[in-house]
């Protein structure tokens, strides 16, 4: 039996918006690829998104690797003991050097972590093209802005869904 399969539903509802480096920095950084809404915008879109669905949106935002690895760490514990259902991480820069984040995530399997890039980074320069966290993340959403966002909420929430009901 899956860890969460005996829980209260109500449990499962909290996931964790996770933003690495640099985007405490998102309004006043390359607003042409990143947009003009800063982190509290994006924060409160993704609060607001998962009330929506009946889920609570815990967001936070580190430009420290071990910070980031601690709370990946404790949302996986938590999924485990059922009070965290998934992950949203935008990892930031970190996505195309951190093999300790592909490792912490594949740590806290099943947990499912949904991978956003806000630009496109496929149409960027080639140090951008690869993710050490792509290859173990439940799903991949790039390139649409902070709308990336709310539909990793959506992802998540469909599967803290079926999660329940299988
Ligand atoms: C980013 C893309 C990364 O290449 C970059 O280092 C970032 C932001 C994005 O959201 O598009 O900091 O993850």
């Amino acid at each position: 039996m899956m860890a969460h399969d005996s829980l209260e539903p109500a449990t499962m509802s909290t996931i964790l918006i996770l933003n690495g480096p640099n985007l405490n920095l998102l309004g006043q950084r390359e607003p042409s690829t990143y947009g003009s809404g800063s982190l509290a915008d994006l924060e409160a879109l993704c609060v607001e998104t998962a009330r929506s669905l009946n889920l609570t949106a815990e967001c936070h935002q580190s430009n420290h690797e071990g910070v980031l690895l601690d709370h990946i760490h404790a949302a996986g514990a938590r999924h485990s003991e059922g009070s965290l259902f998934g992950i949203v991480l935008n990892a930031g820069a970190f996505s195309h050097t951190s093999i300790a984040l592909h490792d912490a995530i594949k740590g806290i399997s099943p947990t499912p972590v949904v991978e956003v890039h806000i630009s496109n980074v496929h149409a960027r320069e080639s140090f951008r093209h690869h993710s050490w966290i792509s290859s173990v993340a439940a799903g991949i959403i790039i390139g649409l802005g902070f709308d990336g966002y709310r539909l990793a909420i959506h992802s998540l929430a469909e599967k803290a869904k079926k999660a329940r009901i299988s």
